[in-house]
């Protein structure tokens, strides 16, 4: 029954009563990966900032906030969703790559903590700011770790970090601005399942952490893998868990004061909370394969089709597992949009119970980067959010119209 329901409301009665596409999150299930991390994390000082990139509806971010996570911004905007959502300056974290030091210079005015991750930055904020504002600077430790090579952030060629290699430059600008940094941060990837690439950055970063006399923090960033499907490799937070507290409580010791150890998750609070609820337009029947074409497409949930993502799709229709069929689900966007990746990252069929038109077909892990990353592609509307909380089913974005489409088009004369 719960496959087929969220906190026992059916799918299809929330496909009935807000119309698809649609996602919708389950609180529930968010509040116990908070509670799931705080437990890994018991013995330290833990603050869990959530990398809000993953979902920025309003509240998600209030539901973080109400439960005592903290919060990752990277843009302007959303330092701005995390203002409305009720956090104060202090409680955010700013966490931007390559941004201009107009972006830097305002959230260091409202109060956030910035990740800076250049040196050209660094220099920047040391000459603007002295020694009168306190930062935190974001290292490349050179760990490999990530589901696939385009979300891994710690390697060597990665963008995003100034890497440890660079100490002597660092310390020099530290230096000659008599910066205050408060902590170092690092972030290796998206979708890290092995314990030993949080250890391995770890150390690099705690070795260098040495060097930086008022740290108070050390940001380990997110990457805690969550299961896409039964039986799958997922991060063990308990090892991970302890494994780190203790190289973090060790370094602590060493370096002679109490600090504080964030993460700044994304999937891991977000990703299972999500269903994504679509309509199957069409069972089209080929002669080499069946396909069921559904009411949303890669403009929607690009994930499988950027990063050869499994998602768990399933038929919530039609809970008879006596008759099933293989079928390749796509959508209707007019380029290639396959839902129904293999675990070996190939686009290809799932069984599923009988679908007909009509049916409501479910993706699960849909509650990070699907909505955030949602385009109007082809011209298509973006899909209403719902949050079942205590039992009720609210609607927390309504469906685009055509007037978004058209809201910032300026005619003219041709
Ligand atoms: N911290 C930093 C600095 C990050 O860049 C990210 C994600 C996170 C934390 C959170 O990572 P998480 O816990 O969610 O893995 N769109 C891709 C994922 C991109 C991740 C970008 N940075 C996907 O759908 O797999």
């Amino acid at each position: 029954m719960s496959y087929y329901s969220i906190q026992n409301i059916k799918l299809t009665d929330l496909a009935n009563q807000f119309g698809t596409p649609l996602y919708v999150y389950d609180a529930d299930k968010i509040i116990e990966k908070i509670s799931i991390l705080r437990d890994s994390f018991k013995n330290v000082n833990l603050k869990i900032k959530y990398a809000c990139k993953a979902n920025t509806n309003l509240a998600i971010l209030k539901l973080m906030r109400k439960h005592g996570v903290e919060i990752d911004v990277v843009s302007p905007e959303e330092l701005r969703l995390a203002m409305m959502a009720g956090y104060e300056g202090s409680q955010i974290t700013f966490t931007p790559s390559g941004v201009s030091f107009d972006e830097i210079e305002l959230a260091a005015e409202l109060g956030t903590r910035i990740n800076l991750d250049n040196l050209d930055v660094l220099e920047k904020f040391g000459q603007r700011f002295g020694n009168t504002k306190g930062a935190l600077i974001r290292l490349k430790p050179h760990v490999f770790g990530g589901g696939n090579e385009k979300i891994m952030t710690a390697h060597p060629e990665s963008k995003f970090g100034i890497s440890i290699h660079q100490k002597a430059e660092i310390l020099a600008i530290v230096e000659k601005y008599d910066m205050k940094i408060i902590g170092l941060h690092q972030h290796t990837g998206s979708d890290v399942k092995n314990a030993d690439a949080f250890t391995q950055a770890a150390s690099a970063i705690l070795e260098m952490a040495f060097s930086f006399k008022d740290l108070e923090i050390i940001d380990l960033g997110g990457g805690f893998k969550v299961a896409y499907k039964d039986g799958d490799i997922v991060t063990d937070m308990e090892e991970v868990g302890e494994v780190l507290s203790n190289a973090f409580l060790d370094f602590a010791k060493k370096y002679g004061r109490e600090l504080q150890l964030w993460f700044e998750p994304g999937k891991f609070l977000v990703s299972e909370a999500g269903t994504f609820l679509t309509t199957a337009n069409t069972v089209k029947r080929d002669p080499i394969k069946t396909f069921v074409c559904v009411n949303s497409g890669l403009n929607h949930l690009g994930r499988p089709m950027m990063y050869g993502s499994y998602h768990d799709i399933f038929n919530a229709s039609n809970e008879d597992e006596s008759v099933q069929e293989e079928y390749r689900v796509v959508g209707y966007i007019c380029e290639t949009d396959t839902f129904s990746w293999t675990p070996e990252g190939k686009q290809g069929e799932r069984l599923m119970n009988k679908v007909s038109s009509g049916d409501i077909i479910a993706m699960k892990n849909a509650g990070a980067y699907c909505f955030s990353m949602a385009s109007q592609y082809n011209s298509r509307l973006l899909p209403a959010e719902v949050l079942v909380i205590n039992g009720e089913a609210k609607l927390i974005r309504r469906r685009e119209t055509f007037d978004d489409i058209v809201r910032n088009l300026v005619s003219v004369e041709i």
